[in-house]
């Protein structure tokens, strides 16, 4: 076996030579595969007793798997918010493959204090004030536990309990107020220890998904004696609606509570002056969700977490062992995030920031919403479908034109429209309505593409 793998490695500059031929294959005829794959026939599996070494294993691969992979990089996939990679990003991140560092500490190479770069540049990017620091996680719902574990390590120490040395026992429920949180925020809390029934719906302005203000006053009034944990919405799934961030920050002078913002992709806003004032206010929060596998455009997965209490977060994830060497004094990676090891997640980010810049990322985010706002207007204008909510950013929540509308047609009409391979749209319910989901989050999309979006939907009425 070893054999094998010492002759791939003799073999490594041709074998490479393959993957480049074969993944520049796959990235410039994105658009010409299927957006998703609906069914797909797996090969038989097995572990074969000899290895057949890495240029056949992609031969292999080649024949019988890739067929199976989607065009979900590319420029008609409108389902969920999933961003493609720049093509900075992915030279980042076949590096990462291959300086294969374990950014746990910054111990015997940079690629820590690359992490931290990154960071800073981020903070450059998102108008973050200096005393912000941050780390790279899997993705948002990683970063919403990070910012709520640090939240109930705070709720705690008002309280005079340190969680996370006594745990959860001695305390009273922990309150988590929002308005129309991510289910990851829900997931959080379930792996934090507090339970889903801690989050206390606020109801939201009317025909919104924003927090109504004097509600959530009223709440934290009432409540006044127990600190308690607001988790703000900057960007919601459905219809891209913000909380009002200053005025929940202003609260934070008469009441106690940690603040997070969700601001998984919302806050690219912040790249833009034309959509900046959504995330106003965003510098008041205590930590801070951003996902970069999704507007930032670099391949999955990656997210960012800030924080402004970085003792706290120490306090909740220290991994302190004599063999990491690390110390309490001064804490490392492997102190503030959920993993021991870690991959090199903040390259790709750092490539394609060095790559495009502060002008790349605001004419990203300008174009994918001025083409979410040019299908919202024809969705306006069509006597097939009818606008759920004003396009604000870059999701364009729509239905159908009928007087009942039910899951089944919702689901049926997807069917057809995913089927014909051009686009893909995912389902949602909105305000009790089923409802289709157009999100635009990708470097690729351009005006070309508006017209097979719409003769795709035309056709699947
Ligand atoms: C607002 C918000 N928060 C959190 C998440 C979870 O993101 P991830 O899939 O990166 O964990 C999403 C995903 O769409 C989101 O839109």
């Amino acid at each position: 076996m070893m054999k094998v793998m010492i002759e791939d490695h003799t073999n490594m500059e041709l074998v490479l030579k393959e993957v480049v031929q074969h993944a520049t294959h796959f990235f410039n005829d994105m658009e010409d595969r299927p957006v998703s794959i609906q069914s797909y026939e797996m090969p038989k599996k097995e572990l074969s007793k000899i290895g057949i070494g890495a240029s056949k294993t992609l031969e292999y691969f080649t024949q019988h798997y890739a067929k199976g992979l989607s065009g979900s990089a590319g420029s008609r996939y409108l389902g969920f918010v999933t961003g493609g990679s720049t093509p900075a990003s992915i030279v980042g991140d076949w590096l990462v493959s291959i300086y294969d560092q374990n950014v746990s500490s910054s111990q015997d190479s940079i690629a820590g204090l690359i992490e931290v770069e990154t960071i800073d540049m981020l903070k450059g990017l998102f108008n973050l004030s200096n005393d912000y620091s941050g780390a790279f996680v899997s993705g948002a719902t990683m970063a919403n536990f990070v910012g709520l574990a640090q939240a109930r390590q705070w709720v705690a120490h008002q309280f005079g309990i340190n969680t996370s040395i006594e745990g959860l026992y001695n305390m009273p429920p922990i309150q988590i107020l929002s308005g129309a949180p991510h289910s990851s925020i829900f997931k959080a809390t379930s792996m934090l220890g507090i339970g889903r029934k801690a989050i206390n719906l606020i109801p939201c302005q009317e025909n919104r998904e924003a927090i109504d203000i004097e509600r959530l006053t009223e709440f934290l009034e009432q409540n006044k004696s127990a600190p308690c944990i607001v988790v703000a919405n900057a960007g919601t799934v459905n219809t891209v609606d913000f909380d009002d961030l200053v005025a929940i920050g202003q609260l934070k002078k008469k009441y106690r509570f940690w603040l997070h913002v969700d601001a998984a992709f919302g806050g690219f806003a912040a790249c833009s002056p034309m959509y900046r004032e959504l995330v106003k206010g965003m510098d008041y929060a205590d930590s801070i969700t951003i996902d970069a596998h999704k507007w930032l455009n670099v391949p999955y997965d990656s997210a960012m977490q800030f924080t402004r209490h970085r003792q706290l977060q120490v306090e909740v994830f220290q991994n302190n062992a004599a063999y990491l060497g690390g110390s309490i004094e001064n804490p490392d990676f492997f102190d503030l995030t959920p993993e021991n090891s870690r991959r090199f997640r903040a390259l790709p980010a750092w490539f394609t920031l060095k790559a495009y810049g502060k002008c790349g990322y605001q004419n990203l985010i300008e174009q994918n919403v001025e083409l979410a706002m040019q299908l919202g207007n024809k969705i306006n204008t069509s006597s097939h479908f009818k606008l759920l909510s004003p396009v604000r950013l870059n999701v364009v929540c729509f239905t159908l034109d009928k007087e009942v509308i039910t899951t089944e047609m919702i689901k049926q009409f997807l069917a057809r429209l995913n089927q014909q391979g051009k686009v893909y749209m995912t389902p949602t319910i909105y305000k009790g309505v089923p409802a289709i989901r157009a999100a635009f989050s990708n470097w690729r999309t351009a005006e070309k593409d508006l017209e097979i979006i719409w003769d795709a939907l035309i056709a699947s009425v």
